[in-house]
């Protein structure tokens, strides 16, 4: 079930909101958040991602419903979560250059807060040690063992090796032993099935290895695993110390929707849009240039306009895409006029709060107010 009832896009007061602009249905996304944390099986299961909104105020939201563990890709983003109130902040990075004293300037900066980030090789381990103790300093960060999914991104892969490296972490200054991460982002398979296959023989391999830590008398206190194509098949293994740190789930974007209809997700985020050109037949040209949407689908399918129909369908199909334009062509292009307006999905949701300012929020189809994309600049203050 890819879409919701269409009408859930159709916005009231939309002369309000300048395009192309940003717009994050609220209603869909406390629906996503809600029904992730019922696949997860309760909120103290989760560590959601945020670098797929980077808005304060849906770690609010998240917040409320009792999701206390977040996960985030940047420094500026552990800084929006620990200023809106987050305890326990994993930044799933090996941090390296400058980033390291970042990571020491935000633990000076918010003492009480619980911080901690991944490391792959010995000399990540000291480099962040070192960092720790920068001016005999006694600051302690929590410290994942970051393991090779297969996704072959980042981590080590299972074995002696990573044992050692563990073990590095329990003997090092400055560093506290958190668990494994273990992100199986790869596992994107549209065949059920077939995933599900793919994510536990991914998971059997990790808890034999979280077995051996086991035996040789180290702690393991969470894994830190999944996106969201693997969630929901982990959070069936019953595992306690189990942290599923899905992030598209709370946009859930066009691909996910439609790679992923067992979930019962919807997309709440949208770029509005405007015709600013319809001179050619079957054709309308709209504001939404690939400046104000993410540009890293490849061309041809990089939006969606639920409005209009479906891709599948041909009701709309990419022709021009530059920075400030996009070229459909549509056998509905008769129904509009210069000006009119659609709101557009993009096909992956997380690079779109990169690119703007702020989010128009709507709730019981009205704009009501803007949220800033506040963790959208790589630098906050420290
Ligand atoms: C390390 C890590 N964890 C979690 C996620 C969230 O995964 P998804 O976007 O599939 O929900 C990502 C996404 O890129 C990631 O890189």
């Amino acid at each position: 079930m890819p879409y919701p009832n269409i009408s859930v896009y159709d916005i009231q007061n939309i002369d309000q909101i300048k395009s192309p602009g940003m717009l994050v249905f609220r209603d869909l996304v406390e629906h996503n958040l809600n029904e992730m944390i019922r696949l997860a099986g309760s909120p103290q299961r989760l560590r959601p991602h945020c670098k797929t909104h980077k808005i304060r105020e849906i770690i609010e939201m998240e917040m409320g419903l009792g999701i206390t563990r977040h996960k985030c890709a940047t420094i500026a983003e552990a800084e929006m979560l620990a200023d809106a109130g987050v305890e326990d902040i994993l930044l799933a990075y090996q941090l390296v250059g400058p980033n390291l004293k970042r990571m020491a300037d935000l633990i000076d900066k918010h003492p009480s807060k619980k911080f901690a980030c991944l490391v792959d090789c010995p000399a990540a381990v000291n480099q962040l040690s070192a960092a720790m103790r920068a001016e005999n300093a006694t600051r302690q960060v929590g410290v994942l063992l970051d393991l090779d999914s297969g996704m072959n991104r980042t981590g080590i892969s299972i074995g002696q090796d990573a044992i050692e490296l563990y073990e590095m972490i329990l003997s090092t200054e400055g560093l506290e032993l958190g668990g494994l991460h273990w992100y199986d982002g790869h596992h994107r398979q549209p065949d059920l099935d077939q995933r599900i296959g793919n994510v536990t023989a991914g998971w059997n391999q990790l808890i034999r290895f979280r077995d051996q830590l086991l035996l040789n008398g180290l702690k393991v206190p969470r894994i830190v695993t999944a996106g969201t194509g693997s969630f929901s098949i982990l959070a069936e293994t019953g595992e306690p110390d189990l942290e599923l740190s899905p992030g598209t789930t709370v946009f859930h974007d066009d691909d996910m929707a439609t790679r992923f209809p067992e979930l019962n997700l919807f997309p709440s985020l949208g770029i509005l849009t405007r015709v600013v050109s319809c001179n050619r037949d079957d054709h309308l040209t709209l504001d939404v240039g690939h400046k104000s949407c993410a540009a890293d689908q490849p061309f041809g399918r990089r939006l969606a306009f639920p409005q209009l129909g479906s891709f599948e369908n041909n009701d709309f199909q990419e022709v021009i895409h530059s920075e400030e334009h996009l070229v459909i062509k549509t056998p509905h292009a008769d129904k509009f006029k210069l000006g009119d307006t659609l709101v557009a999905i993009p096909r992956h949701a997380c690079p779109v709060s990169a690119v703007h300012q702020f989010a128009n929020v709507i709730s019981g189809g009205q704009w009501v107010g803007q949220w800033d994309v506040a963790a959208r600049d790589r630098v906050l203050t420290v």
